[in-house]
């Protein structure tokens, strides 16, 4: 196990510590505004953009390129208008893997068993997990999920916590990060300065029912609770500060090492994937600058003329878009990729591969929230700062939106005419995200082709990118021929919407 993690790591070193050294320094980025309100309109920072939003104090967040060689699992399903999309990272380390994998799967299961598919809510519920990096040092490595769920009527936020020993893979429990004598009597104290709170709703021992430990970017104690676990629900996520210097007094060594982690992060030892394998091919050795990428455009392709058929990928890029690459490049085949940019934030240097080799890049929000329960300048932010980091970091503009889940109202088709993006849907769905079955992936992309469409797979799954070859090889058997959307489309309308060229 070690030694397969040490090479690994230093496969990955490889590719990225040119421009991320190990020991160097991260500064944190700005936290989000507390208790943002839905129709801010202020611009926000790219922090704010993916960050936490709480009542009280926010946990510094970091660049999760601290972590270097992370690998991120990424389940979306949609069926029955009931949809979830979770997005969690993998450490190489198996009992840390194990706690967040069981925390993402269990909640999914509990969500699917509160709203089984069939049952008709007047909106479609959802449920949305991603996580954010809070700290990273050598000794230390603290993260957090971050949770919404949608029940049809009201939406509830939450956060849980994970502090880990990057080193030995050990669980830090709370008690290993702070006295809980003192801590318990520290949140008593805190609680009482805000009213509306009320320790006593989270049961006897508030401190061991709080799901968030982290520290603030000035270094302050920040003890986080679920949305109506301590206060009426219209206060969203609630988080109590125990001043620095007081939680000085409580924290244990540990504690205070996680703190310092998250004020003045460093990289940890590089973290390697256990079960899934480590990119390959061709990476770029730096963050493009844009002027300097030249990506290889497709080959011109008369469609009026051409039987023209579009792949796209969603929900990536990830640690299966690489081999992806691969395939495509063999091929000759260049696709279009609606991106999270979250996922590109986490594999800045797969986005730019995607690009570079020809693909178009398109906007699948930051997050995959269904844009329909977000308010205009939510989804405002959404687009913005996904089509920001992939200009940054793949050196492209997106022409394409594509809303998650397909869901569109008429704030998206103005958010998408603000941004000038057209929208693009697709036409026929190989449900691959359900079957993760490489056969029936390709027999569906086959059986719904027809002249113009726009076939929708997802490179988050291995059995998808197993089926690319014999998909393109039987659709070009047929006379089809391979092009980007914006290819297949044309000349496109900001604010659109295109199913099929
Ligand atoms: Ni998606």
């Amino acid at each position: 196990m070690r030694r397969g993690f040490a090479v690994v790591g230093l496969v990955l070193c490889l590719q990225a510590c040119a421009i991320t050294p190990p020991t160097g320094t991260v500064t944190p980025r700005a936290p989000a505004t507390t208790a943002a309100s839905p129709t801010s309109t202020a611009t926000p920072t790219r922090s704010a953009e993916d960050g936490f939003t709480a009542s009280g104090d926010v946990p510094a967040v970091l660049d999760p390129e601290l972590l270097d060689g992370i690998v991120t699992t990424v389940d979306s399903r949609s069926e029955f208008a009931r949809r979830i999309f979770a997005n969690w990272p993998q450490f190489g380390l198996p009992l840390v893997d194990e706690a967040v994998s069981t925390h993402y799967s269990d909640t999914i299961r509990d969500f699917e068993r509160d709203y089984p598919v069939g049952t008709q809510p007047t909106a479609a519920p959802e449920l949305n997990l991603g996580w954010h990096v809070l700290a990273g040092s050598p000794s230390v490595v603290g993260f957090a999920s971050d949770g919404y769920e949608f029940g049809g009527a009201s939406g509830a936020r939450s956060w849980r916590s994970f502090w880990f020993d990057p080193r030995s893979g050990a669980l830090y429990s709370a008690a290993e990060l702070l006295d809980r004598n003192a801590a318990r009597t520290a949140l008593a104290t805190a609680a009482l300065t805000r009213s509306g709170v009320d320790l006593a709703q989270a049961g006897a021992d508030p401190l061991g029912a709080a799901p968030l430990l982290a520290f603030s970017p000035s270094g302050d104690l920040l003890v986080g609770f679920d949305q109506c676990q301590v206060a009426a629900c219209a206060e969203g996520r609630v988080s109590l500060t125990i001043p620095r210097g007081q939680a000085d007094t409580l924290l244990t060594a540990t504690g205070r090492a996680a703190r310092d982690a998250s004020i003045h992060p460093s990289a940890p030892p590089a973290v390697a994937p256990t079960a899934s394998p480590t990119p390959t091919g061709p990476t770029t050795s730096a963050t493009p600058d844009p002027s300097a990428t030249t990506p290889k455009p497709p080959a011109k392709v008369n469609c009026r003329k051409a039987t023209c058929i579009a792949l796209t990928f969603d929900d990536g890029p990830g640690p299966h878009t690489q081999k992806l690459l691969g395939h495509l490049r063999r091929a000759g085949v260049h696709a279009t990729f609606f991106m999270l940019g979250s996922q590109v934030e986490a594999y800045p240097k797969v986005a730019s591969a995607v690009a570079a080799a020809g693909n178009e890049i398109g906007v699948h929000t930051w997050d995959h929230r269904d844009l329909t329960r977000l308010t205009p300048s939510q989804i405002d932010r959404e687009i913005g700062s996904t089509v920001r980091i992939i200009r940054k970091d793949a050196g492209v503009s997106p022409r394409l939106l594509r809303p998650p889940y397909g869901a569109m109202n008429a704030h998206v088709h103005a958010a998408a005419r603000r941004a000038g993006l057209a929208l693009a849907l697709w036409d026929v769905d190989t449900l691959d995200w359900k079957t993760r079955s490489t056969k029936k992936t390709v027999a569906a992309a086959v059986r719904g082709a027809r002249r113009g469409s726009i076939i929708l797979v997802h490179d988050i799954h291995p059995t998808t990118v197993a089926a690319v070859p014999a998909i393109i090889r039987k659709l070009r058997a047929k006379g089809y021929t391979f092009v980007t959307v914006s290819q297949l489309l044309g000349r496109t309308k900001p604010g659109q919407k295109y199913f099929h060229g």
